[in-house]
């Protein structure tokens, strides 16, 4: 597995990988793997003859306040686990290389990035669809893999290849949860042990969410106030918003029809965590 620091070293490494006819997948992450990102790279294996992961802490996607510096890292154990999975090489830049001074271009896909996730996280998929952007750009994969688990995400990008008619086919991972629901997330080795018990609400929310439109519930209010209850019941659960919504345009509902997203976000502590089920009637 090579591990590449610079753009060059990346770019001489998908030539050749291009040169000996290899299709190229991508698998872009910040790092300290989980089971999660481990399928992501499973997926990338089977399809693709050469993957790249790349390993980058996105300073621009993180808000004043939020936990960039905190964020976990831990090079040397994921460099084990990629290559455990037979990745072919890491693309794990420093913060000069990606923005080096003079950085003045963004990317902006508008409309859904006004709802959910950009709502509470102002300048967050602004901060996405750049380093995303230039991850394309930089290893041209012909494959790029995504998890569901960040569901807006996944559509902001989607949204931005088709506008800018970027090259990379998206991929979608299904959300890899732990044995109580619990979407794995790097961020879940924040929790104390108090709130990794209560966190499962979450995922049993979005369950009861499911069932209840499989039971012929239709009412965005009615549904939306059962998962509301259920986490304003748990003790240190803080709710951001719990949100049912229109896919893949994000737009308000009265009644669930067609392909419909719950998504919430909740706060235990200074922890944020996130998740969401789709559902079609
Ligand atoms: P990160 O949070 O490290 O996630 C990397 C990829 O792993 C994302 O596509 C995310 O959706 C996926 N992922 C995380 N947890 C998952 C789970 N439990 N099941 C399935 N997939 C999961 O998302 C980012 O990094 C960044 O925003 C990035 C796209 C790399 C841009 O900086």
């Amino acid at each position: 597995m090579q591990i590449c620091r610079t753009v060059e070293e990346i770019r001489t490494f998908v030539r050749q990988a291009r040169a000996d006819g290899k299709i190229v997948g991508l698998v872009p992450t910040m790092g300290y793997f989980h089971e999660g990102h481990l399928t992501l790279m499973r997926e990338a294996k089977k399809s693709c003859d050469a993957v790249v992961v790349s390993l980058y802490v996105n300073p621009l996607q993180f808000g004043p306040k939020e936990d960039l510096a905190q964020y976990p890292r831990d090079f040397d154990r994921d460099c084990a686990m990629a290559w455990e999975v037979g990745v072919d090489a890491i693309f794990s830049p420093a913060d000069e290389e990606m923005y080096p001074a003079g950085f003045s271009t963004f990317v902006e896909v508008t409309g859904i990035t006004e709802k959910l996730c950009g709502l509470s996280r102002p300048g967050h998929f602004r901060g996405v669809a750049t380093v995303v952007t230039k991850l394309f750009n930089i290893v041209r994969p012909d494959r790029a893999f995504f998890g569901q688990k960040d569901a807006q995400q996944a559509m902001v990008i989607e949204r931005m290849v088709t506008d800018l008619n970027m090259g990379p086919e998206i991929v979608l991972v299904p959300i890899v949860r732990e044995d109580d629901g619990l979407a794995m997330s790097s961020r879940n080795v924040y929790l104390n042990d108090e709130q990794r018990r209560a966190a499962p609400v979450l995922y049993r929310s979005l369950c009861a969410f499911r069932e209840a439109v499989a039971r012929g519930e239709r009412d965005v209010q009615e549904l939306r106030g059962q998962i509301v209850q259920m986490i304003a019941s748990t003790p240190g659960a803080e709710m951001d918003y719990v949100e049912i919504l229109s896919v893949p345009d994000l737009e308000q509902l009265d009644k669930v029809r067609g392909k419909c997203i719950a998504a919430l976000a909740v706060r235990f502590g200074r922890t944020r965590l996130i998740d969401n089920i789709i559902v079609e009637v």
